[in-house]
């Protein structure tokens, strides 16, 4: 016990030491859950000043500060000031991670091997983000490792309507060239679906809207959505449309555009289709915010991202400083599987098997110029 405890403290420190790791990672206590349980907040630190907090609830990113073009240090997430709440948010997922299936399944259920599983509804007659009590809301088992934090849950055998014991590891780590790096890893003990993903609002200027934001997205096709947000099953060329990001564009340039994709949406709530070329991590993204010079660049192994412009934020949820969180204050690159893949044969699959590793990783790359 003595030595078990030892050893962890002296991890700690030695990651805190400087000059022994460019990296430092402090814990600290964030708040109490009713039932006495500690929520655990892990302070990131990389040798620029880069700084990253995420708490053990929902693994959410609470905050990431990030340099501007002349050097200072602003919060480019969107999040709450404490953790009643993000408990009493219910429906905009800030920085949490989402699973066990990050979007939409139609229909809530899906049929795998055979059996056809039911899942909670909880958007339209679909089940989103993981149903009711979903990776979002729990409280992860929590360490500190080098560079960054590992967050451990284990998802219960029918939990949420999901087959299988699933387990989950995810790490968030820090680099010193400036990139947020998240590792999923999963496996299950019975035959299920998996799609884990981060659910960060980013705002680049750190406040008002991110309308005049330039965004590119690699990506030559999307996959239009019903009027309940779930893809049709095609596979359509951007070209032409409001969705063509191949070159840098701001979402104001065509957001307001009359296009039935755009009107569903209420905005952008899409899935694009990557463009892809092999296995490993490949550019996703990229947002460059004009005022401050910061640039972000998403890289991913996933086949699609989902672009959301906030467009059901309303000003009823607040934000940090109580500040009211209106559409388009902020946008979100969701790394993902495709939504609603378990009922598109066509689609590349979310299925995890007995004995396989579900292993991914999405890294957001940050500079100024
Ligand atoms: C995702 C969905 C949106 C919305 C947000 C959370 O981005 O695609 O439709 O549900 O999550 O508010």
């Amino acid at each position: 016990m003595r030595s078990l405890l030892f050893s962890g403290v002296a991890a700690l420190l030695l990651a805190a030491v400087p000059g022994t790791a460019a990296v430092t990672v402090k814990k600290s206590d964030y708040a109490k859950l009713p039932d006495g349980s500690t929520v655990s907040q892990f302070t990131v630190t990389n040798a620029k000043g880069m700084e990253a907090k995420i708490i053990s609830w929902g693994g959410v990113l609470v905050s990431l500060k990030t340099p501007d073009r002349t050097g200072k240090l602003g919060d480019v997430v969107l999040g709450h000031d404490s953790l009643a709440d993000y408990r009493a948010d219910t429906g905009t997922y800030f920085g949490a991670l989402i699973g066990r299936y990050a979007n939409r399944i139609g229909g809530a259920k899906f049929t795998l091997d055979g059996k056809t599983y039911k899942l909670p509804v909880n958007d339209n007659a679909n089940s989103l983000h993981g149903g009711i009590l979903g990776f979002d809301k729990r409280n992860w088992a929590a360490r500190a490792v080098a560079n960054g934090v590992e967050l451990a849950l284990t998802s219960k055998d029918g939990e949420e309507g999901y087959p299988g014991t699933l387990k989950v590891v995810v790490t968030y780590t820090l680099t010193d060239d400036n990139a947020l790096r998240i590792h999923y890893t999963a496996t299950t003990d019975k035959n299920t679906i998996v799609n884990l993903s981060n659910h960060s609002y980013w705002n680049l200027k750190g406040e008002g809207d991110v309308l005049g934001h330039l965004v590119t997205i690699n990506a030559d096709k999307f996959t239009p959505v019903d009027g309940g947000l779930i893809p049709t099953g095609e596979l359509k060329p951007v070209d032409g449309t409001p969705f063509d990001f191949r070159k840098p564009t701001t979402p104001g340039a065509r957001i307001n555009q009359a296009d039935e994709q755009l009107t569903r949406g209420k905005g952008y709530d899409h899935n694009w289709v990557l463009n892809r070329t092999g296995k490993g991590l490949e550019l996703a993204a990229r947002v460059a915010e004009p005022t401050t010079g910061r640039t972000m660049e998403v890289f991913t192994d996933q086949p699609g991202v989902q672009f959301y412009t906030g467009n059901f934020l309303n000003g009823s949820v607040k934000g940090k400083g109580g500040k009211p969180m209106n559409q388009r204050t902020a946008l979100c690159l969701e790394t993902q599987h495709y939504p609603d893949s378990p009922n598109k044969p066509s689609f590349p699959s979310a299925e995890l098997k007995v004995g396989e590793k579900y292993d991914t990783t999405t890294e957001f790359r940050f500079s100024a110029r």
